[in-house]
């Protein structure tokens, strides 16, 4: 539509984007893939446009090419931080693709309760992996808590990691607007959360479910700190953003870390059909050892 005719219908003129250039753009698509694993294909040249734009327009960075020198010449650890939260999507929310928390109840956690259980210790350790500002892994501890009859008896750890500065703030903090909780019954959020005084809109995960998780910021290039064997893993809506090679190095890597018969979990769009994994398939977007 030509600027005009929205003139005339009463649109405001928009500021016409900034477009980065194809070679700007493979700059950063190869950033983004060297440390981060993130496969950047051109359809997602207008978004990361956008966020860079808003970004420079802020910073005081002349130009897009004065802050891509700088990122490549001096760019700190905490430049590049900035730079993911820039390019990452976080995109969560609670009790995400319930059936995968439907199938921990039934096929974990039940057989638990009944005592019919080959774990060596009285300890379940789960693993959130990109867990974005939280709401995955408390989702998991939440399951838990409801799904084991006998929850005293158990020590239940969840590591929670992502490597976005913002979300691994927010999941520390476990503190979200009230309207992310609308779908969740009632009953579970009078039990698991609380009121945060002063602030009508937000709420906050109890003490008791933020005891259960803990927060880390860890890139999933990087090598693990952490041993295994974890229960469960979930790895959800994370991996699309990765190429097939990358994808399947990661998927294995999460395989060697989990216990024979643990469970894995992708996001409910993802599968792991044709990568060639050890892994196999207990129902659509989860997998056991
Ligand atoms: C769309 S969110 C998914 C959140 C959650 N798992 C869910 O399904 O609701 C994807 C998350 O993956 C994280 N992520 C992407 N690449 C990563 C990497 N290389 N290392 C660690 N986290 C990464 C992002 O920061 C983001 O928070």
């Amino acid at each position: 539509m030509r600027w005009w005719r929205e003139c005339a219908m009463g649109h405001p003129l928009k500021k016409s984007p900034m477009n980065l250039s194809p070679n700007q753009f493979s700059q950063i698509a190869r950033l983004a893939r060297d440390r981060w694993g993130l496969h950047l294909t051109e359809k997602k040249i207008s978004l990361v446009s956008s966020r860079l734009a808003s970004f420079i327009r802020k910073s005081g960075y002349e130009s897009v090419d004065s802050y891509l020198s700088h990122l490549e010449e001096n760019g700190s650890e905490e430049d590049m931080l900035v730079f993911f939260d820039l390019l990452s999507t976080n995109v969560t929310s609670f009790f995400r693709d319930l059936a995968h928390f439907d199938y921990l109840e039934r096929e974990f956690y039940t057989p638990l309760s009944r005592g019919n259980t080959t774990l060596p210790g009285r300890e379940i350790r789960i693993w959130s992996a990109g867990c974005s500002t939280g709401c995955e892994p408390y989702s998991l501890a939440m399951n838990a808590c409801e799904s084991l009859s006998n929850r005293s008896e158990w020590k239940i750890s969840i590591l929670a990691t992502d490597l976005s500065n913002s979300a691994v703030e927010e999941a520390r903090a476990g503190v979200y607007e009230r309207q992310q909780l609308e779908k969740v019954p009632n009953e579970i959020v009078r039990k698991y959360f609380r009121s945060v005084p002063g602030q009508s809109g937000q709420i906050q995960v109890s003490d008791e479910i933020r005891g259960m998780v803990k927060v880390a910021q860890l890139n999933l290039m990087d090598s693990w700190p952490m041993k295994g064997p974890f229960e469960v893993i979930f790895c959800r809506n994370v991996m699309i953003y990765f190429d097939t090679t990358t994808r399947r190095d990661l998927v294995l890597r999460f395989h060697e870390l989990l216990r024979p018969g643990g469970i894995f979990a992708v996001g409910s769009a993802e599968t792991l059909s044709g990568l060639k994994t050890p892994f196999r398939p207990v129902q659509a977007s989860m997998y056991t050892k």
